[in-house]
């Protein structure tokens, strides 16, 4: 066995994110410019073959988790083929893909039949208009088809990823907590963090989760801390009092979580980086194209890791957002 992934904070990293396309069917508003998107080139793209050797090699390091992202992760073509390679890797223990759901009522029988359970679905509210304005596109319905041909098929967990933007969501948070207890998916609320592509976010349009935390208390009921939380996770849980439905935070603004960090990522065009804010990246795909070998592809990945910051300073004056928004380097 290898020496794990350890970085110089001795945060343990057994968590890999692969972004598989930078392309997207939608355009929401925190995340892209409504037209004018460049998108890198196919030819730069990473191939399921690629993105599988890497996998195997980082897999042998300790990486034990994988999550699948884009951009849209669905429109890359034969999705499911590459989650079935991901899942036959030794050590892989869990798969999971977090998905706008828009394509995914017609894949989501492939993609069980792939080996994939773990699902993570971006919804920011149940009103179609909203939706139709925060996405500048007209898919709620598809969107909510593929939640529940996923429950269904039996897909679990399902949760369903809410971005909490102040002045915007507010009369959505309460109407997408009740549906998640009518139908066991837990919903993780996501503080708004400056990642969109037109510079657009500021402090102030951030909704906190206290502050959610209190919407849902008001108008739902109270709330508790869920006991004996993974310190690794990156969402607050809690759960309701009366037992029925989990609600997540994702405090990126309000209570970053960098000090427990585990979590590696491959962009689509193959480059490695340590955090999502991250302003270098390593470039894996020459390697992968080069004809390099595992001790050094090996070596490149523990470098990244060796490199990693402490964390993110949002919260500071002199923060500077990543030089790629967050559809190009995979949420
Ligand atoms: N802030 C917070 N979350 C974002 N996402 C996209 N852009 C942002 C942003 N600016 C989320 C989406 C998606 C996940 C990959 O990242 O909800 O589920
Ligand atoms: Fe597409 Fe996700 Fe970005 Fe929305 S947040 S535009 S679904 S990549």
């Amino acid at each position: 066995m290898e020496r794990p992934l350890i970085d110089t904070y001795n945060r343990i990293h057994d968590n890999l994110r692969i972004s598989v396309t930078d392309r997207c069917n939608i355009r929401c508003y925190y995340c892209m410019p409504e037209d004018g998107v460049e998108f890198v080139p196919r030819a730069e793209i990473l191939t399921f073959e690629e993105i599988e050797r890497f996998a195997r090699i980082a897999a042998k390091l300790g990486i034990n988790k994988i999550r699948v992202t884009g951009g849209e992760p669905l429109v890359r073509k034969h999705l499911d083929v590459l989650i079935a390679k991901l899942a036959s890797i030794d050590g892989i223990r869990d798969i999971a893909l977090t998905t706008n759901g828009v394509l995914l009522a017609e894949q989501a029988e492939a993609l069980y039949r792939a080996g994939l359970r773990r699902l993570n679905v971006h919804l920011d509210t149940l009103d179609p208009a909203l939706f139709q304005r925060i996405t500048r596109r007209d898919d709620f319905h598809r969107v909510m088809a593929g939640i529940m041909k996923a429950r269904e098929l039996g897909f679990g967990p399902i949760k369903i990823n809410a971005v909490a933007v102040r002045d915007l969501v507010e009369d959505s948070i309460v109407p997408l907590a009740r549906f998640g207890r009518e139908h066991d998916i837990e919903i993780r609320y996501i503080e708004f963090m400056p990642l969109d592509a037109q510079g657009l976010w500021q402090k102030d349009r951030v909704l906190l989760a206290d502050d959610i935390l209190a919407m849902l208390e008001n108008g739902i009921g109270p709330l508790d801390p869920v006991p004996d939380p993974d310190p690794r996770a990156p969402a607050l849980e809690y759960t309701f009092r009366d037992g029925i439905g989990k609600i997540g935070f994702i405090a990126s603004v309000s209570r970053p979580f960098c000090l427990n960090c585990n979590r590696i990522r491959l962009t689509a065009d193959g480059n490695l980086r340590y955090c999502l804010f991250a302003i270098e990246e390593t470039d894996i795909k020459h390697l992968l194209r080069g004809g390099a070998g595992e001790t050094e592809i090996m070596d490149t990945i523990r470098a990244v890791v060796h490199a990693k910051w402490l964390g993110h300073e949002i919260n500071r004056g002199g923060f500077v957002p990543p030089p790629r928004p967050m559809y190009a380097i995979g949420g």
